[in-house]
């Protein structure tokens, strides 16, 4: 009898050396068939009553064996048909498919404002200056033709840096013509876009922190009327040809003859009325023949050169341009606002 039970591992054994497996349904039969937990094999335990005393062994090995062999073939066809489906999956990739599109950040209005500046007087040869936020006294007011008791100072309220006199934000841009002047030869056609300070009640029309490009040009016989072309140029880059500038006399300590510039914004519609008070005109910089004060207070002699100067806001031509109608909005990083301008002006 213990041979008909070799016989049967034997025929096991063939069984398993010639299976064919080429789906998961057919793994399935066989884990079920072999491997489960009435398999075939559990047969072959009751057989070894059958088996001589000194076989016992070496058929419990035979068993093992098989069992082993079946694990085997299961765990191989399991690897082979998982690579097979991935297979199957990749080669379903479309590669003509356009990609899905990364999400995209914005630029903020008011840095699409500046560059667009910059990008109009680097067409004309002024390069940019950009100077520290934080200045002193000196760079700030002094300089500027602005002496510790001149009224001028109240005209714009400064923040100090706490227990000091002396190093405070800038109020203007017009601090750093004051460096440049004091580091560099006249020719000088710089601009400088900046932030800067005022210690003002924020509301929906003015805030503490705002921004500024300034503009200054020094050299042999610079006029007046350079200082209006130079403008005029300005303004239909922005604006369109169509544009329409002027000029009122104004006063600031730095220049003289000072003025400050409106542009023609019409008055078509009510928000055009609102913003420019019923004229029609919105102010947006002020200039001026640079002071002969200021060219001797950075070492440049005033009976050689002459120049002129303009600083501008940049909050109110974003806001002019985007219609935005509170100028809060402009720092207060709300994302459903900032994600509108995803375009160059
Ligand atoms: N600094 C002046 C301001 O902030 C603007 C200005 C700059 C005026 C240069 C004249 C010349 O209001």
């Amino acid at each position: 009898m213990s041979k008909d039970a070799f016989e049967i591992v034997e025929e096991i054994s063939k069984k398993l050396s010639q299976i064919k497996i080429d789906s998961v349904e057919e793994l399935e039969k066989f884990r079920i068939q072999f491997l489960g937990s009435k398999n075939e094999l559990k047969s072959l335990f009751g057989e070894i009553r059958n088996v001589s005393n000194e076989r016992k062994k070496e058929f419990g090995q035979a068993v093992n064996a098989l069992k082993s062999q079946a694990e085997e073939i299961f765990a191989e066809h399991k690897f082979a048909l998982a690579a097979n489906e991935s297979k199957k999956e990749s080669a379903s990739i479309d590669m003509t498919m356009p990609p899905s599109p990364n999400p995209q950040g914005s630029i903020h209005p008011i840095t699409i404002v500046m560059d667009r500046i910059i990008r109009i007087f680097e067409k004309i040869g002024f390069t940019i200056a950009e100077e520290r936020e934080i200045e002193d006294d000196w760079h700030n007011f002094t300089a500027m033709n602005t002496p510790d008791d001149h009224p001028a100072r109240d005209m714009q309220d400064t923040f100090y840096l706490q227990n000091s006199t002396e190093q405070l934000l800038r109020t203007h841009t017009s601090s750093v013509q004051a460096r440049v002047m004091t580091t560099q030869k006249p020719p000088i056609r710089i601009i400088a876009p900046g932030r800067v300070y005022r210690n003002e009640t924020i509301s929906a029309r003015s805030h503490c922190q705002f921004h500024q490009v300034e503009g200054l040009f020094i050299d042999k016989k610079v006029s007046f009327a350079d200082m209006k072309q130079t403008l005029m140029y300005f303004t239909k880059e922005m604006y369109g040809p169509d544009a329409k500038i002027r000029l009122r006399p104004s006063y600031f300590p730095f220049t003289e003859p000072s003025a400050e510039m409106d542009v023609y914004w019409g008055l078509e519609d009510e928000h055009a009325y609102r913003i420019t008070k019923g004229t029609g005109w919105l102010e947006i910089l002020g200039c001026g023949m640079v002071d002969p004060n200021v060219l001797k207070n950075c070492n440049i002699d005033p009976e050689e050169y002459s120049g002129f100067a303009f600083g501008m806001g940049i909050e109110r031509q974003a806001m002019l341009h985007y219609r935005i109608n509170d100028i809060r909005m402009l720092f207060e990083n709300d994302v459903r606002f900032l994600r509108q301008f995803n375009s160059a002006m």
